[in-house]
C-alpha cells in the first residue's frame, strides 16, 4: 500500500465509527453516508503535495496555530488591494504589519445589490469576477505559504443566496431543489416559527420568511430576503456542503470561517439557535476535515452569550471549532471605554480566563458587523443599570452626543418595536480621532491616539489570538461614501468598511503624522507580542483587583516569565493600586526598572510589566 493511502486509512479509520454514528442519527442513510466518504477520498487525493505535506507537518504539532506570534488581520479584497493579485502584491505590507494570518472577508460568486457583503453566495466554486478567479486564489495562498501567512475565507453555509443554481430551480418548483430550503404553501408553518424565532435584522430585514409569488410559497429567510436558510435535515444539503467545504480547503484555505453557525439547525416551537444537531454537524465537519485536510482549522462565528459559545469547543475528547470570536469580550471593552468603570470587564475576562486552556478565543476591537450590545445586565443591574436605557446609553455616547464622549458612528438596525439598536464605527472614529482630525484639535488627537492605542495594548494581552481589521493599524476613519451607493446606503455597516487609503500608508514611518503614530505605537506592541513567551495562547492568564474602578489588570505567565498589563480607560491620571512583591519589573515599552506596586499611570496609560528579578 502507498504511503499516502496510508495516511489516509488511518485517519479514515480513526474517525470511522463516530462519523458514521453521527451521520445515521441525523440521516439514518447509508448510500448517502457511503457517498461522502467517497467523495472524502476523493478531495484527499486531489489535495495537492504541498498542503498534504503541511498537514502532515501540522497533525504532528497540533499547536501550531496557538504560538505568541500569531496575528490576524481581515479585509474585504476589493476594498483592501482591488483583487487577488492585488493583495499577493501587498504581502509585504502584511508583513510589516506583523500579520500572518489574513482572514479574506466574502469572495466567491455573489449578486451585486443583494450580496450582504458577500454573504449571500450564488455559486461556492466561482471567485466574484472583479475579484479575480480560483486559479488567482490557489496562486495567493500559495504565496501566503511562502511567506508563512495563513488564510482564512468564510464558508456561509446556512444559506445560498436566491441566485444560487438549486435556489433558481427550487424557483421554478423542482421539489429536489424545494426540499433543499424551507418551503411553504401557505402560512401556518411561518406563523408558528415567527412566534419563537427572533430577528437578526429587524429593520434592514424584518421577519424570518419571504413570500415567492411565482411559487406561490414562502421561504425561509433568516437574514436577508435574497438568503434562502439551507434545509440541514436533507442529507444532500449536508454531502453538497461538505464537498464545497473540501472543495475550498483544496484551494489552500488554512482557515474556514463558518458563518452564522448557530443558526443552521431549524425546529419548530424553539428559537432555532444553538440546537443539538449544529453541534453534530460542527462535530462531524471537525472530522470530515481531520480525515481529507487535518491542516486546516475551524473558526466559528458565534455570535452569541457566553454560556453558548463555549459549546462550540466541544469537549477536549470530541472537539468541534478550533477558535472562536470572543465578541462578548468585545462589546464588553467598549461599555468601558463608556462608563470609565472596569468591574464588567473584569468579571467577564474572569469567565473567558477559567475556560480550559485548549480553548482559543479570537481577540478583536471591532469587525466587519456591528457591535451588538450583548453584556451581562444581569451583573449590571446589580448596580441600577437597566438593558433598555444602558444601550440607549452606549449608542448615545458613541454617537457623540455626551459631553465627556469624542467617538463618531451610526446607528444599526435600530427596532422600532423593542428600541434596541446596535452600533457601527472604525476604532480610531470611536476614540476621538475623527473629531479631533476634523476639529483640528491636536490635544484631543493625542488623547484619542493614546487610547486607541491602550485598546490595542489590552487586546493583546487576553487570551487568544488578536485581530486587527485592516486600516485600524493607521486609525482609518468612518466611511460615510456608503450612503452615496443604493446597493449600500441601507447598511450602515458600511460605515466602517471602507477602502483602505494607500496614500496614508506612505505616512506609517513619519511620527508627526497620526499615522505614523499609530502605526509606530501598534507595531512596537506587536514586536513586543512576538519576542514573549508569555503571549502563547496556553499561557496561565488572569486579573488582579486594581482598586481603582478604571484600571484594569491582566496577568500573564508561562513557565517562569510573567507578565502585568495595567490600562487606565479614563480621561485622568489613576493609580493601580496592586501589589505584586514577587520581584523587580521592567515596563517593555519605556525600559524602566518599577516595583509592581501603587502604580500611577496617566490617562489613558497602560505599561506592560515584566518580571525581571524574582525575590527569593
Ligand atoms: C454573519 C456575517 C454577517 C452576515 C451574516 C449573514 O453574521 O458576519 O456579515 O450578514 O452572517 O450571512
Amino acid at each position: 500500500m502507498k504511503n499516502k493511502e496510508k495516511i489516509y486509512l488511518e485517519r479514515f479509520n480513526r474517525h470511522y465509527d463516530e462519523l458514521r454514528w453521527l451521520y445515521m442519527e441525523l440521516y439514518d442513510n447509508d448510500g448517502m453516508f457511503a457517498e461522502l466518504c467517497e467523495n472524502m477520498r476523493c478531495f484527499y487525493e486531489e489535495r495537492n503535495r504541498d498542503l498534504r505535506k503541511s498537514d502532515k507537518e501540522r497533525e504532528k504539532n497540533p499547536d501550531w496555530y496557538k504560538s505568541n506570534d500569531m496575528l490576524g488581520m481581515m479585509f474585504y479584497i476589493d476594498n483592501f488591494a482591488g483583487t487577488m493579485k492585488g493583495v499577493e502584491a501587498k504581502l509585504d505590507y502584511i508583513e510589516a504589519c506583523n500579520v500572518n494570518y489574513i482572514h479574506l472577508m466574502p469572495f466567491l460568486d455573489t449578486v451585486e445589490g443583494r450580496s450582504d457583503g458577500g454573504y449571500a453566495v450564488a455559486d461556492f466554486r466561482k471567485v466574484q469576477k472583479k475579484l479575480g478567479t480560483m486559479e488567482d486564489l490557489e496562486d495567493l495562498t500559495a504565496a501566503c505559504h511562502q511567506k508563512n501567512i495563513n488564510v482564512c475565507m468564510d464558508f456561509v453555509m446556512n444559506h445560498t443566496s436566491e441566485d444560487h443554481e438549486w435556489a433558481k430551480r427550487a424557483r421554478q418548483g423542482e421539489g429536489e431543489y424545494m426540499s433543499r430550503y424551507f418551503f411553504y404553501d401557505n402560512e401556518a408553518i411561518p406563523a408558528q416559527y415567527e412566534r419563537t424565532v427572533p430577528q437578526v435584522f429587524p429593520t434592514t430585514a424584518p421577519g424570518n420568511f419571504t413570500w415567492l409569488p411565482e411559487v406561490g410559497h414562502f421561504v425561509m429567510t433568516t437574514f436577508y430576503p435574497y438568503q434562502w436558510d439551507l434545509n440541514y435535515r436533507n442529507p444532500r444539503v449536508f454531502n453538497e456542503m461538505m464537498y464545497n467545504f473540501l472543495y475550498l480547503a483544496n484551494r489552500g484555505i488554512d482557515i474556514i470561517r463558518i458563518d452564522a453557525v448557530p443558526y443552521i439547525w431549524k425546529e419548530l416551537g424553539t428559537q432555532s439557535r444553538n440546537l443539538p444537531q449544529v453541534h453534530t454537524i460542527v462535530r462531524m465537519m471537525r472530522m470530515i476535515g481531520e480525515i481529507v485536510c487535518p491542516g486546516i482549522l475551524l473558526l466559528g462565528e458565534v455570535v452569541m452569550e457566553p454560556e453558548k459559545v463555549a459549546p462550540y469547543f466541544g469537549t477536549i475528547e470530541k472537539p468541534e471549532c478550533h477558535m472562536l470570536y470572543n465578541v462578548t469580550t468585545m462589546a464588553t471593552t467598549w461599555h468601558t471605554v463608556a462608563t470609565r468603570d472596569v468591574r464588567l470587564l473584569k468579571r467577564q475576562l474572569d469567565i473567558v480566563n477559567s475556560l480550559p486552556k485548549e480553548y482559543v478565543f479570537l481577540n478583536y476591537l471591532r469587525c466587519h458587523d456591528d457591535i451588538g450590545w450583548g453584556l451581562d445586565y444581569g451583573t449590571l443591574m446589580t448596580e441600577g443599570i437597566g438593558e433598555v436605557s444602558h444601550k440607549k446609553y452606549l449608542n448615545d455616547y458613541f454617537r457623540g452626543y455626551c459631553g465627556s464622549s469624542n467617538s463618531r458612528g451610526e446607528l444599526y438596525n435600530e427596532d422600532p418595536v423593542t428600541g434596541d439598536a446596535r452600533f457601527c464605527g472604525t476604532t480610531a472614529s470611536m476614540c476621538g480621532v475623527e473629531r479631533a482630525v476634523y476639529e483640528k484639535n491636536e490635544a484631543m488627537l493625542a488623547s484619542a491616539i493614546q487610547m486607541d492605542v491602550m485598546l490595542h495594548a489590552y487586546m493583546f494581552m487576553q487570551s487568544g489570538i488578536p485581530v486587527l481589521y485592516s486600516g485600524d493599524e493607521i486609525g482609518q476613519l468612518n466611511d460615510y461614501s456608503y450612503k452615496e451607493d443604493p446597493n449600500k446606503a441601507a447598511d450602515s455597516r458600511y460605515i466602517h468598511r471602507g477602502a483602505m487609503h494607500w496614500e496614508l500608508v506612505k505616512n506609517i514611518a513619519d511620527q508627526e503624522t497620526m499615522e505614523g503614530r499609530l502605526f509606530g505605537r501598534l507595531k512596537e506592541l506587536e514586536e513586543i507580542r512576538k519576542k514573549e513567551n508569555v503571549f502563547v495562547t496556553d499561557a496561565d492568564t488572569w486579573t488582579i483587583e486594581t482598586w481603582e474602578p478604571s484600571v484594569l489588570c491582566i496577568c500573564r505567565c508561562k513557565d517562569s516569565d510573567k507578565l502585568i498589563g495595567l490600562f487606565n480607560f479614563s480621561e485622568y491620571n489613576k493609580t493601580a493600586w496592586i501589589n505584586e512583591t514577587d520581584g523587580e519589573y521592567e515596563d517593555l515599552i519605556s525600559g524602566r526598572r518599577m516595583r509592581a506596586s501603587g502604580v500611577n499611570i496617566p490617562a489613558y496609560g497602560f505599561y506592560y510589566l515584566k518580571r525581571v528579578k524574582e525575590m527569593i
